[in-house]
C-alpha cells in the first residue's frame, strides 16, 4: 500500500480528483494518510474532512523561522510514515531537506507542457496568460517529480489540450484542468502505487499496464 500526504493551498480540485479515483479503484493500492496545507482556510481541508481523511494546517506562519517550520514538516511526513507526497496546488517551496529525504518521491502537477511556461513566476493564471499571449495552440499539464529546481524535475506524464483564439486565461485553465490535471494526476499516482514508474539518469518511464 502506498501512503501518501497530499500538500495543498486552495481549492482542492486535484485533491477531489485523486480522492474519487481511489473511491471508484481507477488509483489502487494507495491511501491518503494525511491532507496538509499551510492554509487553514484551504477549502481543501474540508474536502478531506467530508471523505473522513486526516486534515491539518502545517504553516509558517506558526514557527519562528522558516527552518523550523520545514523541519517541522518533515518531521510530520516521517512520522506518517509518507512514501509519496503529491503536491496538488501547493504554493509554499519545498526545502531541500525534504528533496533530499525524499528523492523521485515528490510530485507536482504544472499546468503547462513543460518546458513551456514553468519555472519560477509561473503559477495559477500566471500560466495560462503566457500561454495565450505567445499565441500557442496546444497547452496542458504536465506531472513530474520534484528536484532542487522550479518545474525541473523527470516529467512523469502530460497530456495536451486545444487553445482556442477566444480563450481566455479562466477559460484555458479550467479546460486544461478538466481535460488534463484531473486525469493525470491520478493516473500518475496509481502508476507509482503500482510499481510502473522508473528513473533512470533524470528521465521517468512508464511501464505499461498488464492486462
Ligand atoms: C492547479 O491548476 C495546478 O495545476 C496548480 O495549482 C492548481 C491547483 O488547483 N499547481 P486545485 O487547488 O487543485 O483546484
Amino acid at each position: 500500500m502506498l501512503n501518501i500526504a497530499v500538500l495543498v493551498s486552495g481549492g482542492g480540485t486535484n485533491l477531489q480528483a485523486i480522492i474519487d479515483s481511489i473511491e471508484n479503484h481507477k488509483i489502487t493500492n494507495t491511501a491518503i494518510k494525511v491532507v496538509i496545507s499551510n492554509n487553514k482556510g484551504a477549502y481543501a481541508l474540508e474536502r478531506a474532512k467530508n471523505h473522513g481523511i486526516p486534515a491539518e494546517c502545517i504553516s509558517p506562519r506558526d514557527y519562528e523561522d522558516r527552518e523550523v517550520f520545514n523541519q517541522a514538516l518533515l518531521a510530520r511526513l516521517e512520522e506518517l510514515g509518507i512514501d509519496l507526497i503529491v503536491l496538488a496546488g501547493y504554493l509554499v517551496v519545498i526545502p531541500e531537506c525534504i528533496i533530499k529525504r525524499f528523492r523521485n518521491r515528490i510530485i507536482n502537477i504544472h499546468p503547462s507542457l513543460i518546458p513551456s511556461f514553468c519555472g519560477t513566476g509561473y503559477y495559477g493564471l500566471k500560466v495560462h496568460e503566457a500561454a495565450l499571449r505567445r499565441g500557442v495552440k496546444v497547452s496542458g499539464a504536465t506531472v513530474h517529480f520534484v528536484d532542487e529546481g522550479t518545474d525541473t524535475g523527470p516529467i512523469i506524464m502530460q497530456k495536451a489540450v486545444p487553445v482556442y483564439a477566444d480563450d481566455t486565461p479562466e477559460v484555458l485553465q479550467r479546460r486544461i484542468m478538466e481535460q488534463a490535471e484531473w486525469q493525470i494526476l491520478p493516473a500518475a499516482i496509481n502508476a507509482i502505487a503500482n510499481g510502473r514508474i522508473k528513473v533512470c539518469d533524470g528521465i521517468a518511464a512508464v511501464l505499461p499496464e498488464d492486462k
